[in-house]
């Protein structure tokens, strides 16, 4: 059978009202590779898995719990939706309605957001406001005006974000045939992580599939659940993931408690590190904050705070290094540039 989609596929597990209308690009079903090279560099006899979100339409994680908002909003009549978004929300919402015949606003705080965001919101026709100000201002904005006017808040403070997201873990679960031993994933706004565990724990009731242990990962500038505060100024490399109040901050804790995993922080240099490794040992790019998780793994591992060997571990990389291209080239000199001579070419290549 043809695939359509997570809903399609997995709606029948879904708190989801009758009412909804399916709009969907066919999100999900995404890659779970496994990364042999990687265990090797960080030591260790494991099993360890990319589950890559970054090859979902839009290139981020978000399209599994958009298809679920905005098909639940076109359902209802809905015809304007809006979301505050560190770019791939905005970039997932704007795809999403777009597809449904909605217009998308799309708030994102200025000069923070990567290319690759920014241009998908804007490719995908939504109108996009900039905020002088965090991401956490852009959201108290967008829920104090989605409760004034008749728009459709789309951030995962809406349920059905919640309810889409959760199809993550039920194909981990599927592919693997039972739940992993750990599952690392990035932290920002805590809608994923939330998610993650409440699909974990719906499948283990359902099909006694396990639970895995979680580890949540936040940059350290921006790291409100570890510091057990919020962050009035975030600061990170990984911009998807600059934020100080995370709306599902409370269900992220509670996460890692049940779940006996934790949350922790990496510095940028860690995240960085970690995005070049994946890319250049296993093929895999992707954009910083995706490489927090296994940022996490990696520090856990070097400080033996963990002991990998023999267990499985999934890690999410939640969006496509394209996103963020900047973030690659600033760090690097320019490529060479000779002439169209065949001996220039052979002195640099041949040394
Ligand atoms: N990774 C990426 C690439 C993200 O874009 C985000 C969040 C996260 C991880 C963290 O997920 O918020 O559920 O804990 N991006 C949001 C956005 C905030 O606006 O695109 P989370």
């Amino acid at each position: 059978m043809t695939y359509q989609g997570v809903l399609h596929r997995y709606g029948h597990l879904l708190d989801f009202p009758p009412h909804a209308r399916i709009v969907s690009l066919l999100e999900g079903n995404t890659p779970l590779i496994r990364a042999d090279n990687l265990v090797r560099h960080l030591g260790g006899e494991f099993e360890l898995f990319i589950k890559y979100e970054g090859l979902n339409p839009t290139g981020s994680f978000k399209d599994r719990g958009m298809t679920a908002a905005i098909s639940e909003a076109l359902g209802r009549g809905v015809t304007k939706v809006i979301c505050a978004s560190t770019g791939n929300t905005a970039a997932s919402a704007a795809a999403y309605a777009a597809r449904a015949g909605m217009k998308a606003i799309v708030l994102i705080p200025q000069g923070k957001v990567a290319a690759g965001k920014l241009a998908g919101a804007l490719a995908y026709g939504a109108q996009v406001v900039q905020i002088k100000g965090s991401f956490d201002d852009a959201l108290a904005m967008v829920v104090e005006i989605s409760n004034k006017h008749p728009i459709c808040l789309v951030n995962s403070v809406n349920p059905y974000r919640i309810e889409g997201q959760k199809t993550a873990a039920f194909e981990i679960c599927d592919e693997l045939g039972s739940g992993p031993d750990w599952l690392c994933l990035p932290v920002g706004n805590a809608g994923n992580i939330m998610s993650y565990w409440a699909g974990f724990k719906q499948y283990h009731r359902l099909k006694s599939t396990g639970l895995p242990h979680i580890l949540g990962v936040q940059a350290a500038g921006a790291a409100p659940l570890v510091l057990g505060r919020p962050v009035e100024h975030p600061e990170t490399v990984a911009t998807a993931i600059r934020i100080g109040r995370p709306a599902r901050g409370e269900e992220a804790l509670q996460a890692a408690e049940e779940s006996k995993g934790r949350i922790i922080a990496v510095t940028d240099q860690e995240i960085i590190n970690m995005q070049k490794m994946l890319a250049e040992l296993e093929g895999i790019w992707v954009e910083p904050a995706s490489a927090a998780g296994l940022a996490g793994l990696s520090l856990e591992i070097a400080a033996r705070e963990f002991n990998p060997q023999g267990q499985r571990i999934v890690a999410v990389c939640t969006g496509h290094g394209l996103k963020d291209p900047e973030a690659i080239v600033k760090g690097r000199s320019a490529p060479w540039v000779i002439p169209p001579k065949l001996d220039a070419l052979e002195e640099i290549i041949l040394g």
